[in-house]
């Protein structure tokens, strides 16, 4: 049925290509591309199925094009990082390609995300009749298609969402980040951030928790307030919410040593001098860390990731608790990473399976709940990632 263009080999691309792969009815020719094309070439070694390679830089609009020009795909799927959002949305502008992603742009000097950058694309997307999906991952994507499905099936009015992520999984390491360490630390030593009677409130990093207790077996674990993207797409998108928050666990363990590494400054983004040339404290830190990659064989246990939502529903008040569980192993197993790069390569596969079957159509640029969620609630279950809905 189509080309598809995935750009980035690191844990999310490899769970990308191997699940596009699995569906060759629609993923007819499948082109992966990145920074290291020895990285696209051993994911490509993985797959039965032959796999073009490329070498691009993604932040060179000029190369992006060329790229695309010669590949001529349907669409691109973007699962580099967030720096290349723009880079790649003007490239498929300059196409005419599709494009979508996982991940809200950043700019490299600010820890800051927001969609304003993106949402800015909308008149030239609508204009070409083309259509950029922004955040096809687990949270932002499934969490957003949950809350759609809440609104269209369970609840006639969503007054109060929280998005909560557990990872009970643990890989043995003393401390190591399950996605890009430079993207993760960045995310989680933001201040906290909350919608709450229309206006957005900020807290201090991690300062807010309180105890969850997570079904089938998981059981009780504490829960940390972030601030998170698909956030500020949902308030928008349903104004009827009224407080929307996002909650992540964390280990006690993760949490000393994020704490340690802060105090003595090696999260920071700014440069720094070292022996004469300029170092960012972040970015070294990245390179001794563990590679998210690496920990796929060696972690164990099952993510939960789900949304409750309070409202009414013929007048009555409702809590419905939507979400997925996930096993570390059983995702090795399939695809050889662990369960956070299997749930945000899962979704963005999904994504693309929307837009390419033309289930999802339109013209601009979309975030997955201004989407009909039936069609991609039924491939999440298809397609590795089950979905549990229960009232609280
Ligand atoms: N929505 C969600 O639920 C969710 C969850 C987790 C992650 N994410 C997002 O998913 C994306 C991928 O995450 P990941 O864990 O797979 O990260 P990763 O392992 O660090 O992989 C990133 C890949 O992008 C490549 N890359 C970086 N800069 C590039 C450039 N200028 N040109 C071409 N390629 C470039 C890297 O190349 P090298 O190998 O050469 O470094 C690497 O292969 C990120 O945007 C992350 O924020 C979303």
């Amino acid at each position: 049925m189509a080309k598809v263009l995935i750009i980035g080999a690191g844990g999310v691309g490899q769970v990308v290509a191997h699940k596009c792969a699995q569906v060759p009815e629609v993923f007819t020719e499948i082109v992966l591309a990145s920074r290291t094309k020895a990285k696209c070439d051993a994911i490509a070694a993985q797959i039965a199925r032959p796999i073009e390679t490329a070498q691009v830089d993604a932040d060179n609009v000029a190369e992006l094009t060329a790229l695309i020009e010669r590949v001529q795909p349907g669409l691109v799927i973007n699962v580099a990082l967030p720096y290349q959002d723009l880079t790649i949305m003007d490239a498929c502008l300059a196409t005419g390609v599709n494009y979508l992603d996982t991940a809200n742009y950043e700019p490299r000097d600010q820890a800051k995300f927001e969609y304003s950058w993106q949402w800015a694309y909308q008149e030239r997307f609508r204009e070409r009749g083309l259509m950029a999906l922004l955040g096809s991952g687990f949270d932002p994507g499934v969490t957003n298609v949950f809350t759609a499905w809440l609104r269209k099936h369970k609840l006639d009015r969503i007054r109060e969402l929280d998005i909560i992520d557990c990872n009970a999984g643990d890989h043995g390491q003393p401390f190591a980040t399950n996605f890009n360490p430079e993207i993760n630390i960045r995310e989680v030593t933001a201040k906290g951030r909350y919608w709450d009677g229309g206006q957005w409130r900020e807290t201090d990093p991690l300062s807010v928790s309180q105890m969850f207790d997570f079904p089938e077996g998981i059981g009780p674990r504490k829960i940390y307030l972030m601030y998170h993207e698909e956030l500020e797409s949902l308030v928008k998108h349903l104004p009827e919410i009224e407080t929307a928050r996002f909650w992540m666990t964390f280990s006690d363990n993760y949490l000393k040593h994020l704490e340690v590494l802060q105090n003595v400054g090696m999260t920071r983004i700014d440069p720094v001098l070292y022996n004469g040339q300029e170092i960012v404290p972040l970015q070294f830190l990245k390179a001794v860390l563990p590679d998210p990659g690496s920990l796929g064989p060696l972690t164990k246990g099952r993510t939960c990731i789900g949304c409750v939502a309070r409202g009414t529903r013929d007048g009555r008040e409702e809590t419905h608790y939507i979400y997925n569980i996930c096993d570390h192993e059983a995702c090795y197993r399939e695809v050889g990473s662990q369960a956070i790069s299997y749930t945000t390569g899962v979704p963005a596969m999904i994504g693309a399976l929307m837009m390419l079957t033309g289930k999802w159509q339109g013209a601009g640029v979309f975030n997955l709940e201004q989407l009909d969620p039936d069609p991609f609630m039924d491939a999440l279950n298809r397609y590795g990632l089950p979905w549990h809905a229960t009232t609280l």
